[in-house]
């Protein structure tokens, strides 16, 4: 069956985040995708609507299945039952694992620039961020592995919070960078949480490395985060899975999601869960497709009509990474782009240090959408660069 990914959905009457902006207005930020999702999970939660009672939900056999064949069918990585936990989202799991793991004032790692809400995780919770930025040379991203053992090795970095793939440069991180953080990481003591909510959205032909599938030091003292949401476009549905395999980390982990009540499902995320990765991945590779498309619609675009302007490369999510360096500075340039065109697309100065002077744009909707979002792109660039220049 060929999907469609071209039909316009008009989202703005949903009360939907990303489209809660002034007509006109084109929102390419927020990390959700323009995009029915899969025909079968709207099959499945239709039925689910249909039966017309909404009690308390449990966890089913079917549920714990579905994430274990996907994981071994689509990234050669088999987890045990026992080892994952439901969760209402990977934000609340997260926040609730740096509540548990760690004391007032610890540091928490991060490799930046990062995933903006990581940060609220750590301060929200009473700990610091501990910033180890990456290092950006020619249009690729690489870590400074002294000066990740340097602050690994204080003894208050007690977590380190890795994005893989990594939101926002789209960066999959290979099997020999995962090894190195992890021996990192148990050498000294600190506990990891992988957030890999994205590892399905890579190009077609590439994958990306679960954490705890690199090596016993990787394993034991990790903690991944999964979900449905961002590759089948259900965020609204608060569905997400934790997997740790070391027993004493999980049951800590399994208190703290269970004491901050987000362990327990709704009526529809278990269904929306089951159906995507059951029935979702014909759908999903179509999609994968049409992302790629997009990527290098944008990469050629940048290339021949925005100079100065460029574009980082990424295998990983719907997220581009476009270097403004030499326009300005990024809160600016987005501000005056969204004020002269009515694109909004995020500052890279939100992700922290190494962010400012890119910005970022959500590119996985429609081609008619990518086409307009880009020229309002070059018209806003073209007019700070005029205003600059006056
Ligand atoms: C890296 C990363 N983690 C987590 C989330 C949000 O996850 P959830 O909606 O399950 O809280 C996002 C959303 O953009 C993300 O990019």
């Amino acid at each position: 069956m060929r999907y469609d990914f071209d039909t316009v959905v008009d989202r703005r009457k949903t009360d939907c985040s990303k489209w809660s902006v002034g007509e006109g207005e084109l929102p390419m930020w927020v990390a959700d995708m323009d995009f029915r999702t899969a025909p079968e999970v709207i099959e499945a939660l239709r039925e689910r609507v249909d039966h017309g009672v909404f009690g308390y939900t449990e966890i089913k056999d079917e549920w714990y299945d579905a994430y274990i064949n996907w994981w071994r069918e689509r990234h050669g990585f088999t987890m045990e039952r026992e080892g994952l936990m439901f969760c209402t989202g990977v934000v609340a799991a997260i926040s609730s694992i740096v509540r548990k793991l760690t004391t007032p004032n610890e540091n928490v790692l991060l490799l930046t620039p990062v995933y903006n809400i990581f940060y609220n995780s750590t301060v929200n919770n009473g700990c610091r961020v501990l910033e180890c930025p990456l290092v950006y040379e020619n249009g690729a991203y690489s870590i400074d592995f002294d000066d990740l053992e340097k602050k690994l090795s204080d003894p208050q970095t007690t977590l380190m919070i890795l994005c893989n793939p990594h939101n926002p440069v789209g960066k999959i991180w290979d099997r020999e960078t995962l090894r190195r953080i992890g021996a990192l990481c148990k050498k000294h003591h600190v506990t990891v949480i992988s957030d890999e909510i994205h590892c399905d959205l890579t190009d077609p032909g590439t994958g990306y490395v679960p954490f705890c599938s690199v090596d016993d030091d990787c394993r034991s003292n990790a903690i991944m985060c999964m979900a449905p949401t961002k590759t089948f476009n259900l965020a609204g549905l608060q569905t997400a899975a934790i997997y740790v395999a070391d027993p004493v980390l999980r049951h800590k982990v399994c208190r703290g999601i269970n004491t901050d009540e987000v362990a327990e499902p709704n009526a529809f995320a278990t269904v929306g869960a089951i159906a995507a990765f059951t029935k979702g991945g014909e759908w999903l590779d179509q999609l994968r497709g049409y992302i790629a498309e997009n990527k290098k619609i944008l990469y050629r675009y940048v290339e021949e009509n925005i100079p100065g302007v460029s574009v980082v490369r990424g295998e990983a999510t719907y997220l581009c990474w476009i270097d403004i360096s030499a326009i300005g500075p990024s809160r600016e340039v987005a501000a005056f782009i969204r004020k002269a065109t009515g694109l909004y697309i995020t500052a890279g100065a939100v992700y922290g240090k190494g962010g400012d002077g890119f910005l970022r744009i959500n590119i996985a909707c429609p081609r008619q959408t990518l086409l307009d979002g880009l020229q309002r792109l070059k018209q806003g660039i073209d007019a700070y660069m005029a205003g600059k220049n006056r």
